[in-house]
């Protein structure tokens, strides 16, 4: 299963098999390298970047490093093995083969998803195009351009399977991942999250920990599917999405640790102090983690939701971890509870299981999100600190399904909007907390230096020394 770089776009879905394809994909490359041009990282024209790129699938051979000059990247189309006789594993086609081509009339539906899950990819990276400006360390300035250019990879696994499944309507879905743009308002994203801002670096850390790790449970759920060419791709994207999430839990990780050293230097946790060293006070810290965990509640749509049982039902889109779920993958009269608000109280009711998977998700997501505050909270812990980072209530700062309607402050309890109006500024980042973290913004780009906000890794890539020089600006 390797990957032949002497072709255009590598691939090891045998691509010269199929000239039509082959010719489709060539033709969509260029629209694909204008818009990494336009909207790929800023002013990163002719770096070499010592990045990790695919040249095989198998488990040892996936993850290949070397110097890449940047807007070279050679971003292909890679999908896991087929598992030999994998059925439909649940829903009303449940022990059928999996569908190798796409069934007629799950045509649409299996479009919408991959559509959707696409047009996050590019979007992420226009997100954080401006980051590179302000990156601090070689270090840090790799990670980013790592993650973006594995967005950009994802963009390509949606679009191979728009080309290759979907015909006339799916070439013309994938130039319209092309034309959208990150909170355009004529021609936004798709989903809400992805037309917010990633302003700065703790936004981005942020980012990469809550709205990768979205990124991880839609692709854990579409990797179930039934339509074999979508689950083998899901599941290839998922090692790179990895890295993406540690990149997140690492980098706020180290401001943390920064926060620690500075608040004991000065033996004080007074914000106004720790942010006159130059480092992020911790209840502003606490203040983005409430933000993008909210925001990314948001992606996984409405509580109750009639497309997510149809997506189900048909056998589209599965839960995490499916295949180890012991019921009848029917979900055939179980119930799962959700969250309404009545009587100005949040109250548990029961919805169909079918029609709860949203929520279902978000409560698997939310326990994975939550050990990693836990392992923040070690780092305080150890500096000898008595503070701790909290996750909000899931229902905080809602903007999508029926909470949405209600405000509701992190600890789950219905207010006023005027109570939300007073106390809003402790609870989400205001214009004043983002205008600090971004007066810390400046380029660091001596090797083995970094910016006064953030500690060192504990180790480098690929098991180079921090001081390595990941980004040499020629
Ligand atoms: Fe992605
Ligand atoms: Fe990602």
């Amino acid at each position: 299963m390797s990957i032949d770089y002497s072709e255009q776009i590598p691939n090891n879905v045998d691509l010269a098999g199929n000239k039509t394809l082959q010719r489709a994909l060539e033709h969509w490359q260029p629209e694909f390298r204008n818009w990494w041009g336009e909207m790929g990282p800023d002013g990163s024209q002719n770096f070499d970047v010592y990045l990790r790129t695919a040249v095989s699938v198998d488990p040892k051979g996936w993850a290949h490093f070397d110097y890449v000059k940047m807007p070279d990247y050679r971003w292909g189309i890679f999908l896991n093995a087929a598992e030999p006789d994998r059925k439909v594993n649940f829903g009303v086609h449940k022990g059928e083969p999996a569908w190798q081509e796409v069934p007629g009339e799950h045509r649409a539906n299996l479009r919408r998803l991959i559509v959707t899950q696409g047009d996050t990819e590019p979007a992420s990276v226009e997100q954080q195009r401006h980051l590179g400006l302000t990156a601090p360390s070689l270090y840090d300035l790799r990670n980013l351009f790592q993650v973006n250019v594995e967005e950009g990879r994802h963009l390509w696994a949606m679009v191979y399977l728009l080309h290759a499944y979907f015909g006339r309507d799916g070439r013309e879905e994938a130039e319209a991942l092309l034309e959208r743009r990150s909170g355009d308002a004529d021609n936004p994203r798709i989903l809400g999250a992805f037309n917010e801002k990633t302003p700065d670096w703790l936004a981005f850390f942020m980012f990469t920990y809550f709205t990768d790790r979205d990124g991880k449970y839609q692709l854990c759920s579409l990797a179930e599917s039934g339509f074999d060419p979508l689950a083998r791709t899901c599941r290839f994207m998922l090692t790179e999405e990895a890295h993406h999430m540690f990149v997140g839990e690492t980098g706020v990780g180290r401001v943390i640790q920064r926060t620690c050293d500075v608040m004991n230097q000065l033996a004080s946790d007074d914000p106004a102090k720790v942010r006159a060293q130059g480092a992020i006070d911790l209840p502003t810290i606490q203040r983005y983690l409430n933000f993008h965990f909210s925001v990314t509640m948001d992606l996984f749509g409405a509580d109750v939701s009639s497309n997510a049982a149809t997506f189900y039902s048909t056998g589209l889109k599965g839960r995490f971890d499916e295949t180890k779920i012991a019921d009848d993958h029917l979900l055939t009269g179980a119930s799962y509870p959700v969250l309404e608000v009545r009587d100005g109280k949040l109250v548990v009711t029961d919805a169909p299981a079918l029609n709860a998977l949203n929520e279902k998700l978000r409560d698997d997501y939310v326990k994975d999100a939550l050990a990693g505050i836990e392992r923040w909270n070690r780092i305080i812990e150890k500096a000898g600190l008595p503070m701790r980072l909290k996750a909000p209530h899931k229902a905080f700062n809602r903007k999508i399904g029926p909470l949405s309607a209600a405000r509701i402050d992190p600890e789950g309890s219905v207010i006023s909007d005027g109570e939300w109006a007073a106390k809003q500024a402790q609870w989400i980042p205001s214009e004043a907390d983002r205008a600090f973290v971004a007066s810390l913004m400046g380029r660091v780009v001596e090797p083995g230096q970094f910016a006064n906000w953030i500690a060192p890794p504990a180790r480098g890539i690929n098991n180079q020394p921090v001081d390595f020089a990941y980004v040499r600006f020629n």
